[in-house]
């Protein structure tokens, strides 16, 4: 990418435009944040309740200090660790911290994210960078531009353009603005790595934790339908969801060849590669003709933790849908 095009983009930042750019782990569609209405401008191209806290990305952890206050000795741990990297930090605002950042808690979310392109839009902004992912509110996240602007047409004034995101999911969110460090959104830093480095258990997000709009069922929803079944339960469901309409499987291997499914999506073996392929392979067997997408649920293993959160809730999203429709009948 040419220098010319990311100066252009601070300079949009500047003028309280948005930008939507590359992360390792997903595009991010950004704002100034230290800008009230450009921070506004982000819930209207998203659809999302102004209410909802977006995370400041910064260029490195010597910023931390102008957003977040009473730090504790974790956050410098935590930050030399996995900085740059896919690790939100909640932390105690600063004073200074727009209210439209905060969803008006008395917390921010603070990210130094590592994509080349993000790092040096940072550095020559020169200020923090509010962005949510770059999707419609409730929809699955976007990993390249082409996802970037399907979601969100003319309503961002630049799509910097970095290719397939790394990761392909978002960052993991660690709450460590009280005692308890928590866990709030499962990422590629798992809670085992962050216990190596506090060296304290981490806790997982219960019902009293903070407001964050991934949590709700709703997110990471693809469009269709999706069933989430396990292993040894695929080929029946497969059989009897296959008879009704035209059914898309997305499994860890080969289709066997009496399934009846209209089309067979082999994903990866391996949790990282497959968190890397999941949105892009959402979005296509969305488009496929297809009206139901049956899954093969993850390992019951911690490095699939990511993975199975996405998973679930997308689920979750769409089981009401489908309770509908088995109440009325239809096919
Ligand atoms: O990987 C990522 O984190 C991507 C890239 C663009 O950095 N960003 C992202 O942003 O996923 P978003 O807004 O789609 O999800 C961030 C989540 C939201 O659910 C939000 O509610 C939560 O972080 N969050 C932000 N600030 C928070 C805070 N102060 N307390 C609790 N949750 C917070
Ligand atoms: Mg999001």
């Amino acid at each position: 990418m040419q220098s010319s095009e990311i100066g252009h983009a601070a300079q949009l930042l500047r003028e309280g435009k948005l930008v939507a750019f590359p992360t390792e782990t997903v595009y991010g569609l950004g704002a100034d944040a230290s800008n009230p209405q450009a921070v506004r401008r982000i819930f209207a191209a998203k659809g999302r309740p102004a209410d909802h806290p977006v995370i400041v990305h910064v260029h490195d952890a010597n910023d931390l200090a102008r957003w977040a206050r009473d730090m504790s000795p974790d956050v410098e741990r935590l930050t030399a660790r996995f900085w740059p990297g896919p690790l939100t930090l909640v932390l105690k605002r600063a004073a200074s911290v727009i209210d439209e950042v905060t969803g008006g808690q008395d917390t921010v979310g603070l990210r130094c994210p590592s994509h080349p392109i993000a790092q040096e839009l940072l550095r020559v902004f020169g200020g923090g960078i509010a962005a949510p992912s770059a999707n419609r509110f409730g929809r699955i996240s976007s990993t390249t531009a082409q996802h970037v602007r399907d979601e969100l047409g003319d309503s961002v004034d630049l799509v910097l353009d970095g290719g397939a995101c790394e990761v392909g999911i978002e960052s993991t969110i660690l709450d460590v603005s009280s005692g308890v460090p928590t866990l709030l959104r499962p990422g590629r830093i798992g809670a085992a790595e962050i216990e190596s480095v506090i060296g304290a258990p981490v806790t997982r997000a219960g019902a009293q934790s903070p407001r964050v709009s991934g949590s709700l069922e709703a997110h990471y929803a693809p469009q269709l339908p999706l069933l989430l079944v396990a292993s040894i339960d695929l080929d029946r469901v497969v059989r009897e969801q296959s008879a009704l309409r035209p059914v898309a499987v997305l499994a860890r291997h080969a289709r066997p060849r009496d399934s009846r499914s209209a089309l067979w999506q082999i994903a990866a073996t391996d949790a990282q590669a497959y968190a890397h392929d999941l949105y892009a392979l959402l979005r296509f067997i969305d488009r496929s003709g297809c009206s139901m997408i049956v899954v093969e649920a993850p390992p019951e293993r911690p490095e699939w933790d990511a993975v199975r959160d996405r998973l679930m809730r997308a689920a979750a999203a769409s089981s009401s849908s489908l309770a509908r429709e088995g109440a009325q009948g239809t096919e």
